[in-house]
């Protein structure tokens, strides 16, 4: 696969530092979550990648769960609204629940996901994402755990797509589309 096939100019992070970075994550939510048997929740589709790699980083007994919310349209604006098309299959309630996430943008879905889940009283609730774009945030949310900090610019790859594309990169790369 070329890089210029796919209109990504730039690799942001190569699967070599990723893999580097979830391993270092993975030390730390071991020791954080310990005897705490945690629920670890992958939001659908594009954490999939992250949740499957840090998942084996973590040296506990924990269980996971996925769910399925759409926060963004056929383009790269968020929408601003979420829908649960899936819930958890496991009750939450006195759970230590980590929301294992690939991006926060605009923080708009997790914030919304995060007031959702909290009124099902988990013991505990948090967030750990790969990318944080913080230039964007509208939402006043942070990350508890979080990989990297990027800047604003539409990433792809590992999981995260553009209009369904792109997923099946094992890096992480800048979208920029031939108009701009
Ligand atoms: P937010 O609600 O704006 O924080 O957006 C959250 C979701 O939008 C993420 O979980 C991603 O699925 C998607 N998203 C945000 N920024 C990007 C990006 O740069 N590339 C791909 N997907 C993104
Ligand atoms: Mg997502």
């Amino acid at each position: 696969m070329k890089l210029s096939e796919h209109e990504i100019k730039k690799v942001l992070f190569s699967a070599e530092e990723i893999k580097t970075r979830v391993a270092e994550l993975g030390k730390i939510l071991t020791e954080d979550y310990k005897n705490k048997n945690p629920l670890l929740i992958c939001p659908l589709k594009g954490s999939i990648m992250f949740f499957s790699d840090i998942v084996r980083e973590i040296k506990i007994p924990c269980e996971i769960d996925f769910m399925t919310v759409s926060s963004y349209n056929s383009n790269t604006v968020s929408s601003g609204e979420i829908k649960i098309l899936k819930d958890p299959t496991e009750n939450i309630n006195g759970r230590h629940v980590l929301i294992i996430e690939d991006i926060i943008d605009t923080g708009l879905t997790l914030y919304n996901l995060k007031k959702m889940l909290s009124g099902r009283n988990p013991e505990s609730l948090k967030i750990c994402t790969l990318l944080d774009k913080p230039s964007r945030r509208i939402a006043d949310i942070k990350g508890d755990y979080c990989g990297f900090v990027i800047p604003d610019k539409f990433v792809v790859g590992y999981g995260m797509d553009l209009n369904e594309k792109y997923r099946n990169l094992p890096f992480i790369g800048i979208y920029e589309s031939e108009n701009t």
